[in-house]
């Protein structure tokens, strides 16, 4: 077999058999077959797209390109959450402990943040001392122990996707429905989870930029789940704005403490509240929804939602006196306001500019090898729907940089002040299962 003849074969918009799929990622994870290739392939791909068949055989191959983490020493249901990537999303830091105060069994494998989007290691290593370079087996016992551990993805674990991610966020070939998919589930298959609740974000600032294309998604990873026997569900969430207030690793862990004792914004919480009820019910936990919603409200107001993430921190090393006083994390030597030009409602906060702006300022990574300032960062006093007027605080942006002045720009140009009533997109588009 050769891959130029695969290549040419899905990019005249034929089907790919499953030993061609297979040859494919295992020459690739074995180094056989060049990036230039794959890279070629999966351009085709994002132009051709996959059949269904195509699409399971590609994440089976990919799933099994690595270490298959078995979970069975953890007892009872084990429940896992994964987005598709948004600015501003600390969802897992506030969702975790909350589902995991409820009883769930959360063992979480998390990735870095790359060009506008965070990741949820990055911003828990923001927390001094913070190990998320567990083992397989330190984990197990410490979601034994706790309920809950957010670890690094092993080096072993979906190695296909590690190289086929990295290519593909260089070479204009992310945002295919086939890829993210069989990316996701593969990685979410191996990891040993018994059910699955998959966060796709859609708007600006996400990979779908239309509910079309987000339901697409969706249903195509339930599908893949669900096929596996694995309980999975889809909620679609907005994002044409960032999640929350903050948007920056340790302004969105401080954003996550405050959320945990009961002072979340709404968005955020909303997102929380539905993903943690639907991972309940996946768990056996609860039998409705509503019976789950009550249960994690309380967890908030009795303290034990917080009370958990101060175990997980704990057990994994990190500072929990940060946690207890989130004024103890560094912030960063420059503040800079930026305030409305005029008065109005905010029709815009376009999310894709203001993660961009972030990771001007040093919050995130254009390049694996770039190092993030875990202080730097946005934080939005006013998003979309509030009234301001002329002069009113919109947002401040956090710097240790002397060079600022394209991200403020870029910040002001995401913000849309219009005279018209203007109302935000609920936070909860959709729910597939
Ligand atoms: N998140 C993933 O894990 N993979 C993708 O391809 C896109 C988002």
């Amino acid at each position: 077999m050769r891959m130029v003849d695969l290549i040419i074969k899905k990019r005249e918009g034929n089907e790919l058999t499953d030993e061609e799929i297979r040859f494919w990622i295992k020459g690739y994870t074995e180094g056989s077959i060049p990036d230039y290739q794959s890279s070629a392939m999966a351009m085709a791909i994002l132009f051709k797209g996959m059949t269904k068949r195509e699409i399971a055989t590609l994440t089976d191959a990919m799933e099994y390109s690595g270490e298959v983490i078995d979970l069975s020493d953890i007892a009872g249901v084990k429940v896992d959450k994964h987005s598709t990537g948004g600015v501003g999303d600390k969802t897992s830091i506030v969702l975790g402990p909350m589902v995991a105060a409820c009883g769930a069994k959360l063992a979480k494998m998390s990735g870095r943040g790359l060009g506008h989007t965070g990741g949820t290691l990055d911003k828990l290593e923001s927390i001094p001392g913070m190990n998320i370079a567990k083992t397989k087996e330190e984990m197990v016992k410490q979601v034994n122990d706790i309920g809950i551990a957010i670890i690094g993805q092993t080096k072993s674990l979906v190695p296909a996707d590690k190289k086929l991610y990295a290519l593909r966020d260089v070479t204009g070939t992310v945002e295919s429905i086939p890829l993210i998919a069989a990316s996701v589930m593969s990685k979410k298959l191996a990891s040993g989870t018994d059910a699955i609740l998959l966060d796709v974000t859609v708007g600006e600032g996400a990979f779908m930029k239309n509910m079309e294309s987000a339901r697409e998604l969706a249903r195509t990873m339930v599908n893949i789940g669900k096929s596996l026997n694995r309980n999975t569900v889809a909620v679609l969430s907005d994002m044409s704005e960032p999640l929350g207030r903050a948007v920056g690793n340790s302004l969105e862990i401080k954003e996550a403490i405050a959320s945990l004792q009961g002072n979340g914004p709404e968005d955020l919480m909303e997102l929380c509240f539905t993903s943690g009820s639907i991972m309940l019910v996946q768990a056996n936990i609860c039998k409705t929804r509503e019976e789950a919603k009550a249960k994690l409200k309380s967890v908030i107001e009795d303290g034990s939602a917080f009370e958990k993430l101060c175990q997980m921190v704990e057990a994994q090393g990190g500072d929990v006196d940060c946690i207890r006083h989130p004024e103890k994390f560094e912030v960063s030597s420059k503040a800079i306001e930026i305030r409305a030009e005029k008065t109005g409602y905010i029709k815009k906060c376009d999310a894709l500019e203001i993660g961009v702006a972030a990771m001007k300022l040093g919050a995130g990574r254009e390049t694996l090898e770039d190092k993030i300032d875990m202080s730097a960062g946005v934080y939005l006093t006013n998003k979309v729907g509030a009234y301001v007027e002329k002069g009113d605080l919109l947002c401040t942006a956090y710097t240790n940089k002397d060079n600022y002045e394209e991200a403020i720009n870029q910040i002001k140009g995401a913000y849309e002040i219009v005279d018209e009533v203007v109302y935000a997109q609920p936070v909860i588009r959709e729910i597939v299962d």
